[in-house]
């Protein structure tokens, strides 16, 4: 089943975001559920891309399994049965969320998205290029576009309800939550992001980049990791077998899209804005195919939706 609009659920909805939708079960927990909205140059596509929900859901909630003694964090399930096990109302909808849901511990997200870079592209490199810093910082003089950075550079951005969001150095961090805080946050974001790409590297994806969000949970003062992990939506992920610094990269999921969006823009189709031109089916079925591919490299297992009562 695909879904780009799920059906009212009978628990309060939160917000609705280009991809999730979030509704609260109760004061200490959430429902957060993946559609298979796609979105490309900000804009949402009109198509459903099969598999795609589950793939960022699923994703997510393997990175945090292998992520485990590394950082605490949200997720308390992502099997449907379990879910509707214990949210008995959630249950006439179970074929809906299948795959797509995860319930968690919620938190009061911080303000902030916690960037990490281990190579060298998109604003990134336009800042480098331009002033030859990156997150306000100097970095080595002549690095290529997508040159791997070691150490990573951990590159923090406010996080804008609307528009863009702007990058702030780490000293903005401490002036917002404090120096012990903003410490942590880093510190955190770089074991997860060099351990996620340590592993993804061996399965043939460079993880060239990644946004985390952090919150305080509910439930206490611990600082736990959030929202989704080291998914193609919420990071740059690269084909290694094609990897050629000094040059933009493909990317591994939505490049099929990209292409196409970029030639009907070219054709005077489409103006860059939404509403989006209407997608071939072979482009919404190339862009589903590399998001279980993404998913079937690094995990080493099919997406199995069948294993869910
Ligand atoms: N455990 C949590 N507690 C509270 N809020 C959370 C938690 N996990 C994720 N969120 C929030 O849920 C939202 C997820 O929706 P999403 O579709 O990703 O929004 P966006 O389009 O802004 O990325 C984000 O605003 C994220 O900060
Ligand atoms: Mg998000």
């Amino acid at each position: 089943m695909t879904v780009t609009v799920l059906p009212g659920l009978p628990i309060q909805h939160l917000r609705r975001g280009k991809v999730r939708e979030v509704y609260a079960v109760d004061e200490e927990r959430l429902l957060i559920v993946a559609t298979d909205r796609v979105s490309a140059f900000d804009v949402v596509m009109r198509e459903a891309v099969p598999f795609k929900g589950a793939v960022l859901t699923q994703l997510t909630a393997w990175w945090l399994r292998h992520l485990q003694g590394e950082v605490d964090h949200h997720l308390l399930s992502a099997d449907v049965a379990e879910i509707v096990g214990d949210v008995r109302s959630l249950a006439p909808y179970a074929q809906a969320l299948r795959g797509r849901a995860m319930l968690c511990r919620r938190a009061e997200v911080f303000p902030i998205e916690c960037v990490v870079r281990g190579y060298l592209s998109g604003s990134a490199w336009k800042e480098y290029r331009e002033r030859g810093t990156l997150a306000g910082e100097a970095l080595t003089a002549g690095l290529r576009e997508s040159d791997r950075l070691d150490p990573p550079v951990f590159s923090p951005a406010t996080k804008a309800e609307t528009g863009h969001d702007e990058n702030i150095p780490t000293s903005r961090v401490a002036a917002l939550l404090g120096r012990e805080t903003a410490a942590r946050l880093e510190e955190l974001t770089r074991a997860v992001y060099e351990r996620g790409r340590d592993i993804a590297a061996r399965r043939g994806i460079i993880i060239a980049d990644t946004k985390l969000e952090f919150g305080r949970a509910a439930d206490g003062d611990r600082i736990i990791l959030v929202d989704e992990v080291l998914t193609p939506d919420s990071s740059r992920f690269w084909p290694a077998a094609q990897y050629q610094p000094g040059r933009p990269q493909p990317s591994f999921d939505k490049q099929p899209l990209r292409d196409y969006l970029d030639a009907e823009r070219r054709a005077g189709r489409w103006t860059g804005e939404a509403p989006p031109p209407p997608l071939p089916p072979e482009v919404v079925d190339a862009t589903s195919r590399r998001y279980l591919d993404a998913y079937e490299r690094i995990t080493g297992t099919r997406l199995d939706l069948t294993e869910q009562s």
